[in-house]
């Protein structure tokens, strides 16, 4: 069992330096990745820092490597970088004809791969990621923070984006502390790898529908672990990789300090785009921000917020603080 794991390991060290050799040696990877990577206007300091690599249109090419090298078909099928369907039991490859974002550990061993179709147009899955297996356990990690993690330390803040690429531009605006969920809902587990090097996450989803309802969500987690956060969306539908290449890098750090909100207020500007001062759907959206404030784990914070949401607001304490106690009891 333990030799499986290690074979795993070994194969995932394996396919991270044939990927990352398709993309630098090979004409295919020049012509397809290293442009791809071009056109999104990423150095070539930064392509090696990630270790981002190309995995080639044949639709065997690693596993057939991999088997010359002497790995067994049960190894590759257990590491999920090849899949041996009856209509071909030789074996074909999981990631093909992609760009390729390998997911590191904390202490830097890969433990699977994020690929990107080349051709936004294609109608499949823009990303496919590994699937679960003995060392990849997707609730358990968080992409980036192998790179990020001695300057979230240094800062005593984590930034917190969606995307494989999000973390890689800031990284090239040299804003280094930053990981990124991956576009799943963010789980207990990942915010104790954070907590690990501070208790301060600054959240910067997507502008779009998905990352409002994503970010709510990550509040009342990251509320609920203990952490001190703040929130920002970018503006027009920009995520940080696309904002991050509009604007000069000195900007990007600026907006994100002067823009990012505490929950309450990015909570309340959402959330009062749609009432029309129609007093039953204010008091809706009173209620979900005391929501969040009911999972504010520190009682004397606790107390801070609820005063700010009636500051805010002009209501009572009193009466906020009841709401607060349905909240609660609601929730046990
Ligand atoms: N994601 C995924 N599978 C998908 C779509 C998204 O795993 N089919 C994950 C990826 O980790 C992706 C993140 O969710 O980076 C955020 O998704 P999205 O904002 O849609 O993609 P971007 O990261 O902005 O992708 P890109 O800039 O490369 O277009
Ligand atoms: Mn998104
Ligand atoms: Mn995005
Ligand atoms: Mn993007
Ligand atoms: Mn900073």
């Amino acid at each position: 069992q333990r030799d499986q794991k290690d074979l795993i390991y070994k194969i995932h060290e394996v396919a991270n330096d044939f990927f990352i050799e398709q993309l630098w040696d090979a004409e295919e990877g020049q012509q397809i990745g290293l442009s791809y990577f071009r056109e999104r206007e990423l150095r070539q300091d930064i392509i090696k820092k990630f270790q981002l690599g190309y995995s080639p249109e044949k639709k065997d090419a690693f596993t057939e490597y991999a088997l010359a090298k002497g790995y067994d078909k049960d190894i590759l099928e257990k590491s999920g970088l090849s899949v041996f369907p009856e209509n071909a039991p030789k074996g074909v490859d999981r990631f093909r004809e992609r760009v390729m974002f390998p997911i590191h550990s904390f202490s830097g061993r890969v433990l699977g791969f994020g690929g990107r179709i080349l051709n936004n147009t294609i109608k499949t899955a823009k990303y496919l990621n590994s699937p679960e297996t003995e060392i990849y356990h997707k609730s358990n990690v968080l992409y980036g923070l192998f790179q990020s993690k001695q300057a979230i330390s240094k800062q005593n803040l984590c930034l917190l984006v969606e995307g494989y690429m999000d973390v890689i531009a800031l990284h090239q605006a040299g804003i280094e502390h930053v990981v990124a969920s991956s576009g799943t809902a963010l789980t207990v587990e990942q915010i104790k790898l954070i907590k690990r090097l501070t208790e301060n996450v600054t959240i910067l989803f997507d502008g779009d529908a998905a990352g409002i309802k994503a970010s709510f969500r990550s509040i009342d987690m990251l509320l609920s672990e203990g952490m001190n956060i703040r929130v920002l969306l970018f503006p027009d539908g920009d995520d940080p990789d696309s904002f991050s290449r509009k604007h000069p890098q000195d900007y990007v750090e600026d907006f994100i300090h002067k823009h990012a909100q505490d929950f309450i207020d990015f909570k309340a500007e959402i959330l009062f785009q749609n009432t029309d001062n129609d007093p039953i759907k204010k008091a809706e959206a009173i209620r979900e921000i005391v929501k969040s404030v009911a999972f504010v784990t520190n009682g004397l914070k606790q107390e801070i917020y609820l005063k700010e949401v009636a500051n805010k607001f002009k209501l009572s304490e009193q009466n906020l603080f009841n709401e607060l106690q349905l909240q609660k009891d609601y929730k046990d």
